[in-house]
């Protein structure tokens, strides 16, 4: 269902080159899958508002943590991490985007938590699965289904746990089996740009020196930067009315301050940044299916920069990367 080039149209990698002679071979558009009923969460688990068909409620929420709720944050952070980076290992060939869904779930009921995009209210459905699971040229809020991921995917994988009375957001692009080079490179850069973003969160600033940095180090690079989703405020709720723009937004002034808690998650994209949404009003395209990747990080505003809340406790675990560690991005 993402809409590609002609055959004749110029391919969107920049090459030059007639989309029939470039990345349409490697373009096998993602389609929409069969959606597997709904997991139960056990009574014993704290819900938020949204299970079990009830709305997403909003309020007031201080920007400001108190000691005790960033906390709770970091542990709640912690263990979301450590479970996209278990989630990581599963993104082989012939696994179904459904199976690493039920392993989140599953595991996300272990840790005595809720996986927060279960029945998240949207647009046409609620939510109906507990991670995000974004394929190719799937941008972001992809539904697992029954396809099993191919050899040159990427995937990425978008946790979020609520605990504690608190939400850790994270996620991260995986491949899957050996990839092309331009995928390789959009996924190295857009990780670097989360890095970028977190370098520019330092307290007394804006909040649009995020996007600044961030749009810099993209376009530097050819690559597009979405501008349909933003990272957000979080906390006891999962998003609220603060914004992160990746890309400069010059009334984006709001001045961050330590005890602070957001998300900062880079979509980049190798042609357009612009955006399809399927009929499901969750899955999210570009327009031309190019392909596009993102990484994700709760981070606490300090009074010296941004502490990253969803550092796996053992980074060895992402088998994934062929770049080295990057230094302030636990997800390396
Ligand atoms: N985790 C996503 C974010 O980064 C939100 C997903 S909402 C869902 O903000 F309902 F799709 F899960
Ligand atoms: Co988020
Ligand atoms: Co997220």
């Amino acid at each position: 269902m993402g809409v590609f080039p002609k055959a004749n149209d110029r391919c969107w990698c920049g090459s030059g080159k007639k989309f029939k002679r470039c990345h349409k071979a490697a373009t096998s558009p993602v389609q929409p899958g069969r959606i597997s009923r709904l997991r139960p969460v056990p009574d014993s688990i704290v819900k938020p508002t949204w299970a079990d068909g009830g709305h997403a409620d909003r309020w007031d929420e201080p920007r400001v943590k108190s000691p005790e709720i960033i906390e709770r944050m970091r542990r709640t952070g912690r263990d979301a991490a450590d479970l996209l980076a278990y989630l990581g290992t599963l993104c082989q060939p012939g696994v179904t985007t459904e199976e690493i869904d039920a392993a989140c779930h599953d595991r996300a009921i272990e840790l005595n938590a809720y996986p927060s995009p279960l029945e998240y209210p949207g647009p046409v459905i609620a939510f109906p699965k507990s991670v995000c699971s974004s394929v190719n040229e799937v941008i972001c809020h992809g539904i697992p289904d029954d396809r099993p991921l191919r050899d040159g995917d990427i995937v990425n994988l978008d946790v979020t746990l609520f605990r504690e009375g608190v939400h850790g957001d994270t996620n991260a692009t995986f491949f899957v089996g050996e990839v092309d080079e331009l995928s390789k490179r959009l996924v190295r850069v857009t990780r670097e740009s989360l890095e970028k973003g977190i370098e520019a969160a330092k307290p007394g600033r804006p909040v649009n020196e995020i996007g600044r940095a961030i749009q810099t180090h993209a376009e530097a690079q050819g690559f597009g930067v979405v501008r349909d989703f933003v990272g957000h405020g979080i906390g006891e709720q999962f998003h609220t009315d603060l914004q992160i723009c990746h890309y400069y937004h010059p009334r984006l002034t709001d001045i961050m301050e330590p005890g602070m808690t957001f998300t900062i998650e880079p979509m980049i994209t190798a042609g357009s940044w612009k955006v399809r949404l399927w009929d499901d009003g969750w899955t999210a395209v570009t327009a031309d299916g190019s392909r596009t990747a993102q990484f994700e990080h709760t981070i606490l505003m300090t009074d010296d920069g941004a502490e990253i809340l969803t550092t796996p406790a053992d980074t060895s675990t992402h088998p994934y990367w062929d770049t080295e560690p990057l230094s302030t991005s636990g997800v390396a």
